[in-house]
C-alpha cells in the first residue's frame, strides 16, 4: 500500500465552475478513485485561490467587502464538485488562516536562504493573469496579454524578488534525473527549453493593494498571488500533522496554460525552501485546452456552459465517461453535444447497458432467479475470461499511465467481446433446447465478467458502476485502503447469490429527446448544435456543394454515422414496388432489425439471406407507406444502374462497428 497524493489548481473565483475548470476536477477524480480501489491511501485536494487585485476590484465593484465576496463565490466550487461525483478529501481557500500561517511559515524559510531581496519593480503587469510581461511576450503595437487580449497596465512598484536564476542549473538537472516530472514528455521539452533560454529573478510581492497574504515582518508588502497560491498544495496536509504523510504530491493536474508556474516556479521555492530533490512533486500533468461545440471557451460560453446543467441533462456519469473518453487526455479536444449523445446511444447504451440487458432476463429461465453455478467451460468461455484478463491488466497499465482515454478503449474492447460471445454462445438456444446447465454456465460467466466491469468502470462511471452492482445482486464498491479490489480474475463462487432487477441504463436519446435536453441548457444558437437535417427523401450520401463535387467534411460529422456490420437473416419483395426489398437484418442486437432497402432489380431474396452487409444504424426511421418503415440504410457502391452490396470479407458477428 502506497500513499497516492493529487491536485487540481486552485480556481479563482471571478469566475464560476466551467466546463474547463470541471475537466481537471473530474480528471483527478478518476485518477484517484483509481487508486482508491487498487488499495492506494489516496488524498485529493481541491480548493479556491481568492487573493489578489482582481479580486479585490470584483469585490469594489459589488459594494461589498472582499471577504464578504471570495465567501460567496468560492461556495459554487465546493457545490459543484461534488454533483459531479468527484470526491475531493479536502477543499483549501487561500484565505483560511492554516493557509496563510503555512505559506508565511515558507516565505520565511526562502528568506533565510538568502533567496529573497528588496529591490523596485516596473513592468507591464497584467491583471488578468496577476503577472508581469515583457514587451517581447506582449501582442504590440499596443501592448496586448496574449491571453485576456487586452492591454496590460505600467506599474513600478517596490518589490521583494526571488532568485529564480539561481535555480537554473539544478532545476535543469532535477529534469533530466526526473524525466516524468513533466507530463506528456513533449511539455517536459518545452520547460527545459524555457529555462535552457535563461531565468530571470521574479518579483513576489505587491504593494499596490492589499488583499493578499502579508510578507512576514514588512507587511506594506502582500506576496504575489503565485507565491501565496502554489504552496497551498504543501499548506494543506501540514494540519492535523499525520496529514504529512501524504508529501509529495504524485500528481500535479493544471491545464497547460498554468504549467510553467507549476513546473519552473513551484520547484524552485521549494528549492529554496529547503526542499531536496525526492521531496518535491512527483509530476505535473498538462492537459489540453478544451472547445466547447467548435467553439473557443470564451468567458461568456464559460459561463453558459454549466457542468452540472450538463450533468442533470445527460447524467453524471455520461458526462465524465465523454469527457475521459472522447479527449485523449493531454491533448486539445472539444466537447461536442451531439458526439456525446452518440457516444451515449452507441458505446453506453449499446456496448455496456445492453450487455447487462441482453444477459439478465435470460436468468428468468434458470429455476431460480439467482447467479447461477458454472458448469463445463467450452472454448468460447475460456476465451472470454482470457479477454477479460488481458483487458483489465491493460486498462491498468493506461490508468498508471494517466491515459483514462486507453485505459477505456481497453474495458470496451472487452465489452465488445462480451457482447459478440452472448451472440456466439446464445444462451436463448441453450434455453429453447432446455440446457439448463448449459444457460447456466453462459450466463455465469457473463455475470461474472460484468462483476469485473463494474470496478474496471468504477473510476470513471462510480454511479452506473453501482447501479450495474445492484443489479448483478452485489453491494457498492467500497475500497479499502490496503487492499486491491482490481480485477484479475472474474470473480467466481458466489453461484446462488440473488439477482437484483434488470433496469435500463441507458435509455436511448432519439432526436427529439436530445433536442430537448439541449433545449434545457440554455446555452442558446451559437453554441447549440446545427439541427439535424431532415431526412432525407432520397439517399444524399456524400455532402456537395453547388458544383456536384464532393465538399469535405469533418471527423465529428463522420462520427455521427453508427455503421454496423449486419447478416440478413429473411427478405421478402414489397407488394406493388418493384425496387424495393423488406429485409430482417441481425445487428447482434436482441431482435433483428427491419429495412427496406432500393436494390430488388439487383438482388433476389433468395441471395440476400445469409448476406453480411453494412448498415448506417441511427438514421432516423424512414416510412414506405401502409406500415413499412425502414430502420436503417444499407451501403450499396454504383456503377451506373448497377448496385453492389457493400460486404466484409471475413466472417465478424453481427452488430460489429465499422469505423
Ligand atoms: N488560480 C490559478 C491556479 C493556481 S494553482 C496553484 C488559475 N485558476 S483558473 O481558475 O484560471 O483555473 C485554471 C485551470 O482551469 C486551468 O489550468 C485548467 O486546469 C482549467 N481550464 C480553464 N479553462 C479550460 C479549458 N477551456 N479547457 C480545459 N481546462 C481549462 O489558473
Amino acid at each position: 500500500m502506497s500513499t497516492f497524493y493529487a491536485t487540481t489548481p486552485i480556481y479563482y473565483i471571478n469566475d464560476v465552475p466551467h466546463l474547463g475548470t470541471a475537466y481537471t476536477t473530474i480528471a483527478v477524480d478518476v485518477l484517484t478513485r483509481y487508486h482508491r480501489v487498487r488499495g492506494d491511501d489516496t488524498r485529493f485536494l481541491t480548493g479556491t485561490d481568492e487573493h489578489g487585485l482582481k479580486i479585490e476590484r470584483v469585490a469594489q465593484e459589488r459594494g461589498i467587502t472582499n471577504a464578504a465576496f471570495a465567501d460567496s463565490a468560492a461556495q459554487p466550487f465546493k457545490d459543484a464538485w461534488p454533483m459531479l461525483s468527484c470526491a475531493f478529501d479536502d477543499f483549501i481557500r487561500t484565505t483560511e488562516p492554516r493557509h496563510q500561517k503555512h505559506v508565511q511559515e515558507l516565505w520565511r524559510k526562502v528568506r533565510d536562504a538568502g533567496d529573497l531581496y528588496l529591490g523596485a519593480y516596473e513592468g507591464w503587469y497584467c491583471v488578468g493573469c496577476e503577472a508581469y510581461y515583457t514587451e517581447k511576450e506582449l501582442e504590440q503595437p499596443d501592448n496586448v496579454c496574449p491571453v485576456h487580449k487586452k492591454p496590460v497596465e505600467r506599474v513600478k512598484e517596490p518589490s521583494y524578488f526571488f532568485r529564480l536564476n539561481k535555480y537554473q542549473e539544478r532545476l535543469l538537472k532535477f529534469y533530466e534525473e526526473h524525466p516524468s516530472f513533466v507530463a506528456p514528455p513533449s511539455r517536459l521539452n518545452e520547460v527545459m527549453s524555457f529555462v535552457r533560454s535563461g531565468l530571470d529573478d521574479i518579483s513576489v510581492s505587491r504593494t499596490t493593494f492589499q488583499w493578499g497574504i502579508p510578507v512576514p515582518d514588512d507587511p506594506q508588502h502582500v506576496m504575489w498571488v503565485w507565491f501565496d497560491a502554489l504552496p497551498n498544495y504543501w499548506s494543506a496536509i501540514q494540519e492535523p500533522p499525520e496529514l504529512r504523510k501524504y508529501w509529495p504530491p504524485n500528481i500535479h493536474f493544471v491545464g497547460k496554460d498554468i504549467l510553467r508556474f507549476h513546473a519552473i516556479y513551484w520547484p524552485a521555492f521549494l528549492m529554496a525552501a529547503g526542499f531536496s530533490d525526492d521531496q518535491l512533486p512527483k509530476q505535473v500533468f498538462a492537459h489540453g485546452f478544451l472547445t466547447f461545440n467548435g467553439q473557443k471557451m470564451s468567458k461568456s460560453l464559460r459561463n453558459t456552459v454549466k457542468p452540472v446543467a450538463l450533468a442533470d441533462a445527460f447524467g453524471i456519469d455520461s458526462v465524465r465517461y465523454y469527457l475521459m473518453r472522447a479527449i485523449a487526455f493531454g491533448q486539445d479536444g472539444d466537447f461536442s453535444l451531439s458526439d456525446l449523445v452518440q457516444r451515449y446511444n452507441s458505446e453506453l447504451g449499446n456496448a455496456l447497458g445492453n450487455l447487462l440487458n441482453r444477459v439478465l432476463p435470460q436468468c428468468r429461465k434458470l429455476p431460480e432467479y439467482k447467479l447461477p453455478a458454472r458448469g463445463e467451460l467450452t472454448e468460447l468461455e475460456t476465451n472470454l475470461l482470457a479477454e477479460a484478463r488481458t483487458q483489465s491488466a491493460a486498462a491498468s497499465v493506461a490508468f498508471d499511465a494517466v491515459a483514462p482515454q486507453r485505459a477505456l478503449d481497453a474495458i470496451f474492447a472487452l465489452l465488445g467481446t462480451a457482447n459478440q460471445y452472448i451472440d456466439r454462445a446464445a444462451p436463448w438456444t441453450a434455453a429453447k433446447q432446455g440446457d439448463l446447465a448449459r444457460l447456466g454456465t453462459i450466463l455465469a460467466v457473463a455475470l461474472e465478467v460484468m462483476e469485473s466491469v463494474s470496478i474496471l468502470i468504477w473510476p470513471v462511471m462510480p454511479g452506473i458502476a453501482d447501479q450495474i452492482r445492484e443489479q448483478l445482486g452485489l453491494g457498492p464498491v467500497v475500497p479499502v485502503i490496503g487492499k486491491d479490489l482490481w480485477p484479475t480474475e472474474a470473480a467466481t463462487g458466489n453461484a446462488g447469490r440473488a439477482l437484483g432487477d434488470a433496469k435500463p441504463l441507458f435509455p436511448r436519446i432519439d432526436k427529439e429527446r436530445e433536442a430537448q435536453l439541449v433545449a434545457s441548457l440554455g446555452i442558446g444558437d451559437g453554441a447549440a448544435p446545427p439541427a439535424p437535417p431532415a431526412q432525407a427523401k432520397e439517399a444524399a450520401p456524400t455532402a456537395q456543394d453547388a458544383t456536384g463535387a464532393t465538399t469535405q467534411i469533418t471527423y465529428d460529422d463522420f462520427a455521427k454515422l453508427d455503421l454496423r456490420l449486419g447478416v440478413v437473416i429473411a427478405a421478402e419483395k414489397v407488394k406493388g414496388k418493384d425496387k424495393l426489398l423488406s429485409l430482417k437484418v441481425d445487428l447482434g442486437e436482441p431482435e433483428p432489425r427491419g429495412l427496406v432497402a432500393g436494390i430488388a432489380l439487383t438482388y433476389t431474396p433468395e441471395e440476400m439471406i445469409g448476406k453480411r452487409i453494412m448498415v448506417v444504424s441511427n438514421l432516423a426511421p424512414r416510412k414506405f407507406g401502409k406500415g413499412l418503415v425502414s430502420n436503417g440504410m444499407l451501403l450499396c457502391a454504383k456503377d451506373g444502374d448497377k448496385l453492389t452490396l457493400m460486404t466484409s470479407l471475413v466472417e465478424l458477428p453481427p452488430g460489429s462497428k465499422i469505423s
